[in-house]
């Protein structure tokens, strides 16, 4: 990990000066104010080493990000019993799409499209009040972190759901289907504070070491899931991680990677490391720009690709 530190500053120093950064997204207005020149990378090891560069400590709101956790959380609530409202397979849509919910009978593609994310969020809800599923979730989170000092940003909430009408929309369609069981209200009360979750690049890293441990966090040891399930999730990650951009994601830095329209990028490299990166401009798929090219080099540098 020694020779890490170099590539990070140097990636950091390339990247910062590129001039085409993607853009900042805008349609939750609270977002639209972070500033697009914001750089941060951090890779944490199995060893418990980390090392970052950037603005790796600033919190950042991890948006999709959370859709992993979430989906974690609900898998370990009920079990397999999750896939009978959500698929697994690539969508080939853009992640707020709600056509092919029409074609499938209100089912969900994966649990990563804001759809799919919205009918797990309503697992996790299961019977409770919203603000129960909330705090369960920031917990779990901390959890997997190992650090009681990561908060939801209450102004990224409000800020979506005051524009949030299209998950509302794919919420009451997928009711109409009997997808989600609570009132779509509620189920996106709960899902527009996961994803305002604050958390540095520093917390991302060592909240996914799980993933990259075969279900076992190496900093506390503790037992997240069997590592059947660290194995699927990596899966999935890889297949619908980065919505219509997930093919092109594998194909250029070859790692399992969940991405939010924060700009943040967890990535896992089984038996290794985590990456996570945070660039807050996006591409046309709602992925960042420079996180990505960020992987990229990294994975080229230290042949970290699954794919060897
Ligand atoms: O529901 C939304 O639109 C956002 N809270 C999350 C979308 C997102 O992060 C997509 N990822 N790139």
């Amino acid at each position: 990990m020694d020779s890490i530190k170099p590539l990070l500053d140097e990636i950091c120093l390339e990247l910062r000066e590129r001039r085409e950064k993607g853009q900042v997204a805008d349609y939750i207005p609270q977002l639209a104010k972070v500033s697009i020149d914001k750089f941060g990378i951090a890779v944490a090891s199995m060893n418990g080493s980390l090392v970052t560069a950037g603005d790796a400590d600033e919190a950042f709101s991890i948006q999709s990000i959370s859709k992993l956790f979430t989906l974690t959380l609900a898998l370990g609530q009920v079990g397999d019993r999750v896939w009978e409202r959500v698929g697994r397979e690539p969508s080939g849509n853009a992640f707020n799409s709600i056509v092919q919910l029409e074609h499938e009978q209100g089912r969900p593609r994966n649990p990563f499209v804001n759809a799919g994310a919205i009918a797990v969020t309503d697992i996790v809800l299961g019977g409770h009040r919203p603000k129960e599923a909330i705090g369960d979730i920031l917990r779990f989170v901390r959890f997997l972190a190992n650090d009681d000092s990561i908060n939801i940003d209450r102004f990224v909430a409000l800020s979506e759901q005051a524009h949030g009408d299209r998950n509302l929309a794919l919420a009451h369609f997928m009711k109409s289907f009997g997808v989600i069981k609570h009132p779509p209200a509620e189920v996106l009360g709960v899902y527009f504070h996961q994803c305002a979750l604050a958390m540095s690049c520093r917390q991302l890293a060592q909240a996914g070491l799980f993933l990259a441990a075969n279900g076992r966090n190496p900093l506390t040891g503790f037992n997240v899931v069997s590592p059947n399930r660290a194995r699927r999730l990596n899966a999935l990650m890889m297949t619908c991680g980065h919505y219509d951009g997930s093919g092109d994601f594998a194909f250029r830095v070859g790692l399992p990677g969940k991405s939010g329209v924060g700009g943040g990028i967890l990535a896992i490299v089984p038996n290794k490391a985590v990456v996570s990166v945070w660039s807050p401009g996006l591409d046309a798929n709602g992925n960042s720009l420079l996180g990505t090219a960020a992987l990229e080099m990294l994975v080229r540098r230290t042949g970290w690709s699954v794919f060897g």
